[in-house]
């Protein structure tokens, strides 16, 4: 199963009262292993998580520190961009040459990857002298 397919198996499990609006994320894991994740809403707005955070949490529980493909897709009129948090969150987990496909229910497809997604990015090497 592609990595993609995937993304958009999982989507269809999204708890997304509120915005109504499904996503769902893959990521593949050094392994080869793939995990998942979909946006889990709140009634408490904010307590809500993203789709690649989920996904995320999924590869770490699973004793996997490093991803090194992404897929999120969602049922928008582009190809769903990461909010800014989970392009950080992405970030600490992949290298800046990761691919990552951002597509649309309907067929669109964007690729790029996580260095493309976060230029400038905040790392570990930022606090050198601490
Ligand atoms: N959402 C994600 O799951 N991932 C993104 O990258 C963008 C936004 C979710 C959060 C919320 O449940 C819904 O989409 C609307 O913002």
């Amino acid at each position: 199963m592609s990595l993609l397919e995937a993304a958009r198996e999982v989507r269809e499990n999204a708890y997304a009262p509120y915005s109504r609006f499904k996503v769902g994320a893959a990521v593949r894991g050094r392994s080869g292993t793939i995990y998942k994740g979909v946006n889990v809403e709140n009634v408490a707005y904010p307590e809500g998580t993203c789709a690649e955070a989920g996904a995320i949490a999924a590869m770490i529980a699973a004793g996997e520190t490093e991803l090194i493909e992404v897929a999120v897709i969602a049922d928008s009129p582009a190809p769903v961009p990461p909010c800014g948090g989970c392009r950080q969150k992405l970030a600490e987990f992949g290298r800046s040459d990761v691919p990552v496909t951002l597509a649309t229910t309907d067929g669109a497809r964007l690729d790029t990857t996580i260095g493309e997604l976060l230029p400038g990015r905040f790392d570990v090497s930022h606090m050198d002298r601490c």
